[in-house]
This record gives C-alpha cells, structure tokens and sequence, in this order.
C-alpha cells in the first residue's frame, strides 16, 4: 500500500490533485448512490470493477460512495469532472455524464492494479483501499484518439472493443476507423453487396513494404456486420468513446472499383482487391453514377455511425487517370474547374456536401498543396505546416503528424525486430514530446481539435501486434492530449506504476530494450 500523500500515479495526469491522509475503504458492504443520469456511469463502475475484485457496489440511496451529475458546476465542460476520496465518502462529481465516465477510469487508476484484471487474481482481498485525495480534472483538448487500420488486415469486433476499453481507460475518446482502402472493404453496404461479398477479400499480400516483391500467397480477408457495428458504436458510447468512421475516397478505392468497375475511369477493366501495399493510381471516377453510389454509401454509414465526424479520406490520389480520360476532363470543363486535378476537392465537396446537409462534419486527411473543401475538418498528417495553413482557411485540425503519432512506425532502433512500415523511428519520448502547436497568428477560425495516433497495418495482421504497436506509446500520447505538456521524468514514473495495470489487462505492450535519448529530428518530408 503506497505511503500516505504519495501523489498516485495516474495516467493520463489530472488537472490538479491534491494526496489527502487516510484511504476510504471498498468492500462488500459498500453501496453507490447516483443521480438518475449518472447511471451509466455507475453501471461502468461495476462492469469495470466487479470481475477482479468481487465488489457488487450495489446501488443504494444510503451509499457512501456517490456519483452526480449538476450541469451547474463550473469550468468541468463535457469531460471534466471532480473527485473526493475521504476516509468515510467518495464523491464523484461532473456537470455532464461524460465527465462522471473519466473520473470512473480515475477511481479505478486509484486502486491496486489488480482491480483492473478481467477476473480475480490468486491474492483474494475481502477490502480495496482507495487513497483520499481531491482531484479537479479537465481535458486539454476535445479530440483524443487512436485511428486503427482494419482495411490492410482486418482486426475484429472482440479486438475493437478490447481497444476501446483501453482508449476509455486512458481517458482517448475518439476510435477512427480506417474502413475501407485498395486492400479491403470491411463494412457491409446493403446497396452495394459486392462491396463485401467481393472487396473485403484478397488473393494475397506483400511480405514487404511497397517496391518489395515478396508475397505470402494467403488470401486475407474479413468484413464486420451490421450488428457488430452498431453494437461496438453502443460499447463505445457506454465508455465515452466516438466511433468515427473513415471511408475513403477518390483514392484507395481499389476495393470498391473490384467489386463496381463501372464506378471507375475504365468500366470495362476487371481489377483484383489490391494485394500490394503503397499508393494505386486507380481512383473513382466522376461520372453521375459515382456520385449516387458515395450518396448511398454515406446514407447507410449515417445510419450505423452517429459520430457528428465522418472521414471522407482524400489522401494520395494521383489524379492521372483524369487527366487521360475524356470524360472525367469533360466533367471538369463542365464544373468550371481549372483542370482534371481539381475534380479531387470537387468530388470532395460533393460527398462533404452531403454530409453536412443531413448535420454531419466531413473529415479530411490534408495532402500536399490542396486545400480540403470549406466545412471539412482536417487530420494534418504529412507535415505541421499543413495544421497551420488549414487553420488559416477557417478549417478545425486534427494533429496527426506523422513523425510523432504514426505507430506503425519502429518504436526503437533495434535491427532484428519485427517488420514495420518504413519511416522514422517514433519512440516513446517522440511521442511524448509531440504536438508542436502550428502558429496560432495564423488562426483564420479554425480551431486545434486535439490529436490522435494512427496504426496502419501493413505489419500488423494479428491483434497482439496492435496491443505492441499501440501501448505504452499511447500511453504518452494520452497524457499530452489529456493533460497538456508533461515533464519527461514525470511521465516515465507514472509510466512505470501504469505498466503493471497494462499487465494486468493483458496487453502484450512493446517492453523497450535500447533506450534512445534524444527525439527524432522535425522533418517535412513525409515517408508513409
Ligand atoms: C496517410 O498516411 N496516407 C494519411
């Protein structure tokens, strides 16, 4: 049991907390009292609590631990909220629901680590001492998140909701799903069956990364249903996390275009799902056709996913086959657009357009040199200067900058170990150290999000890779997207007492061997 006044070590830090003398005990007999809308939370609670140590926490008016909402507290905004461990009462307070589910992942950061196991441990306790203390939490930003990859090898709903527990304990709030690319179609569209009876399977995939020429000669394949879906945006919402989903286009849409080749810019060609990795120049085409087929698909997308977000994609789209196609340079001339190329924010804008008609926020990855569409939301992946340049435009952003949230890149320097995508090495303390703040003079309206990290997984077929791929760096990544700046030495001995709740979770997180001191080097040349 930690000395008294020890400050406990939670991750991410809270706003201010305050170590008090004495410890409040749990234990059968303890009983939880809400207010009708912090039931949820109360419900999370136990669903959290009671597997390992065997507390009911039953609900009773009379409990000594109490959780309430007041939408008239003060400066807690929609995540905040406060926490007062005394020797005979723990009070949980926030003036939205949400607020009350962060302080449940605190209250339980507060206990032994093996409260968080998914069932009891050897060592049976009948009493779980908590540590009084005063804590007054609020989120630095809104937009905390892990984007994952199911296109390039699918991970199913069990690992999905797995991560979701893991983002909500981390107080992330945003799961962006990366549904569709060249290499799969994971999400069923009942318009449009083939998108998955054929674009969620390939013959094989590459052993290498892209201009290697290896291949495993395994089809892959897999799509979710519809239940599993709005069953894990329903887990997520329990936890308060955003699923927000990703359907990309123009580009990386080889999936689709082998399923409809008529929605591209050769209808008579028979294309493969791709079972390469890098970037295809096989687009959408721009033909009336298309625009009804993005409609559908972003119908039943609104259906499934309630996120106010939805990602359009919008990245690598080589724009040749526009250029080479009559029809497409037609549609151009037609839309009074200076050239083929233009069609990329064209089409955007139709398919952002209808978004926004039926209430939702269009998202767009920003590429080199174009501007995204008035009303998207832009995820700034390739170079810092990009967040700078949207916020000038009136764009909210999204700080995805690739030399500090991409996962998929080597987290150390060590030569014999496992494959991952070519890039710089992002260790621990470059993540840590991320989120340079682009140039706030330069704000047209646009506002800073928050950030999220990104797993692609070219190199990550199998679940144990997304738990060492994601977990301790996004660790780090919470603490500078929940908290704001945090020392070096500060975090790494929170870290340390954090690890043991990883392993009594289970997650099979990357155990670092060569320490590097220093973090990469700023760069603006993108190498994803
Ligand atoms: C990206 O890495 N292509 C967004």
């Amino acid at each position: 049991m930690p000395s008294l006044r020890r400050e406990p070590a939670l991750l991410p830090r809270p706003t201010r907390l305050a170590p008090r003398s004495g410890h409040f005990i749990l234990d059968a007999t303890t009983t939880v009292r809400v207010t009708p809308e912090a039931e949820g939370a109360a419900d999370l609670l136990r669903i959290l609590l009671t597997p390992a140590t065997g507390l009911p926490l039953a609900p009773s008016p009379a409990g000594t631990v109490t959780l309430t909402v007041d939408p008239h507290l003060g400066g807690l905004g929609q995540e905040g909220y406060g926490l007062t461990v005394s020797p005979h009462s723990v009070l949980l307070r926030a003036a939205q629901p949400t607020g009350l589910l962060r302080g449940v992942q605190t209250l339980r950061q507060l206990l032994p680590s093996e409260a968080l196991a998914p069932a009891p441990g050897v060592i049976r306790r009948a009493r779980w001492a908590l540590p009084c203390i005063e804590i007054t939490d609020v989120p630095h930003r809104p937009w905390r998140g892990l984007m994952i990859d199911v296109a390039r090898h699918f991970h199913d709903a069990d690992t999905l909701r797995r991560h979701v527990d893991l983002l909500a304990l981390h107080k992330l709030n945003v799961l962006h799903l990366h549904l569709t690319d060249d290499q799969g179609w994971r999400m069923p569209i009942a318009s449009h069956p083939r998108l998955t009876s054929v674009g969620a399977r390939r013959a094989e995939s590459m052993t290498g990364p892209d201009g290697t020429t290896g291949f495993d000669g395994r089809p892959h394949g897999g799509a979710y249903t519809r239940t599993e879906l709005t069953d894990l945006v329903d887990y997520a919402a329990q936890r308060g996390v955003r699923v927000v989903p990703e359907v990309g286009m123009p580009g990386h849409v080889r999936a689709a275009l082998a399923a409809y080749p008529h929605l591209g810019n050769h209808p008579d060609r028979r294309l493969d799902v791709w079972t390469r990795w890098g970037v295809c120049d096989t687009i959408l085409g721009v033909h009336d056709e298309v625009l009804d087929f993005v409609r559908a698909v972003l119908h039943e997308v609104m259906e499934i996913f309630p996120s106010p977000y939805v990602h359009l994609g919008g990245d690598e789209c080589p724009t040749t086959e526009w250029e080479q196609s009559s029809s497409a340079r037609a549609r151009a001339t037609a839309e009074g657009l200076p050239g083929p190329a233009a069609l990329h924010g064209w089409l955007l804008s139709q398919a952002g357009g209808y978004l926004m008609e039926h209430g939702r926020r269009p998202v767009g990855w920003a590429e080199n040199g174009a501007v995204l569409p008035p009303g998207f939301a832009v995820m700034s992946w390739r170079d810092p200067a990009h967040a700078t340049e949207a916020l000038r435009h009136g764009h909210d952003v999204v700080l995805t900058h690739h030399r500090t949230t991409y996962l998929d890149y080597a987290q150390d320097d060590t030569p014999d170990g496992p494959p991952t995508q070519p890039g710089p090495v992002v260790d621990l303390r470059t993540v840590h150290g991320q989120d340079p703040e682009p140039d706030t003079s330069a704000r047209g309206g646009g506002r800073i999000l928050g950030t999220q990290a990104q797993i692609w997984t070219e190199f990550a077929p199998a679940a144990a890779d997304l738990d060492r791929l994601a977990y301790p760096r996004l660790c780090a990544l919470a603490d500078r997207a929940w908290t704001g700046p945090t020392t070096w030495a500060d975090f790494t001995s929170r870290l340390r007492a954090h690890i043991h709740r990883l392993d009594a979770l289970g997650v099979r997180h990357h155990r670092p061997t060569a320490p590097r001191t220093a973090a990469a080097p700023a760069s603006t040349t993108p190498s994803a």
